[in-house]
């Protein structure tokens, strides 16, 4: 399905329909198809709403810099377009900070906040200048140079990097480059931690390249009520690669951020 909001199309799904709202968002330069399978086998009873982020998947980019601000304020309004007062929001990765965004900018939209495989802190120096210099590589090359970069480094299964391979290789270059920046400049969400109201929800993988088991651990310090879900069999992409311990902790969380 296609929505026109903030300017573009962006393209979502809704799984199941009914019943209090997850809002998925995936990763840098992956798409929405990532959490299907998770969703259809584990969160019926719910409804399930999973975007492309802008610039990725069916979603169309906007000409104007790409801030994470504007990324959650794309999600919000298709909250609003699909009359969610109240969502449990879960991001992977580069869709956790988006969640962290959305958390900070409209607290009262979130019933929880689910951080896959994502972290709080914001870019190191040398890994701003690392995304700067991406960026010049998708420009003379195209989205293959992410693809063949970063599809290694989202598991250790060779068929879910193929299955990354092809999804980052079909992104648009200007979706890539959108995200890059807001990546790039998103702000340290390590002091607003604290001050997250909703029940969190952080899954780390134990064989995670990206993100390390403890950027995990000083999350679930700092946030006041959290369930921690570590999956020692999980790289990067545990929806994939650990479907079912993922499907079962997000239902568990969920039935936690609903309970009356
Ligand atoms: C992602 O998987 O979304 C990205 O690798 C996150 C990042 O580069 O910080």
């Amino acid at each position: 399905m296609k929505l026109r909001i903030n300017g573009f199309e962006l393209g979502y799904e809704v799984l199941h329909g009914a019943g209090p709202a997850l809002l998925l968002i995936h990763g840098f330069g992956l798409d929405r198809s990532i959490w299907r399978g998770v969703a259809k086998r584990h969160l019926n009873g719910y409804q399930v709403i999973l975007p492309d982020v802008r610039g990725h998947g069916e979603s169309a980019t906007l000409k104007e810099p790409t801030r994470m601000a504007g990324l959650a304020e794309d999600m919000l309004r298709l909250l609003d377009v699909l009359q969610v007062e109240r969502a449990v929001v879960g991001g992977h990765s580069m869709g956790g900070y988006i969640t962290l965004a959305l958390a900070d900018q409209h607290p009262d939209r979130l019933a929880g906040v689910g951080l896959v495989t994502s972290r709080a802190a914001a870019d190191s120096i040398e890994k701003r200048e690392r995304r700067y210099q991406t960026i010049r590589e998708i420009e003379a090359r195209g989205a293959s140079v992410v693809a063949e970069t970063l599809s290694p480094r989202l598991s250790h299964d060779p068929s879910i990097q193929q299955q990354a391979y092809d999804i980052i290789a079909r992104t648009q270059p200007a979706g890539l480059i959108g995200a890059l920046q807001a990546m790039a400049e998103r702000p340290d969400w390590i002091d607003f931690l604290p001050t997250i109201q909703v029940p969190a929800l952080v899954v780390a993988g134990g064989k995670d390249q990206i993100v390390p088991l403890k950027e995990a651990a000083q999350m679930v310090e700092l946030l006041p009520e959290v369930t921690y879900l570590e999956i020692p069999e999980a790289g990067h992409m545990p929806m994939l690669e650990a479907p079912d311990a993922l499907g079962q902790g997000l239902r568990s969380f969920m039935e936690t951020c609903f309970q009356s």
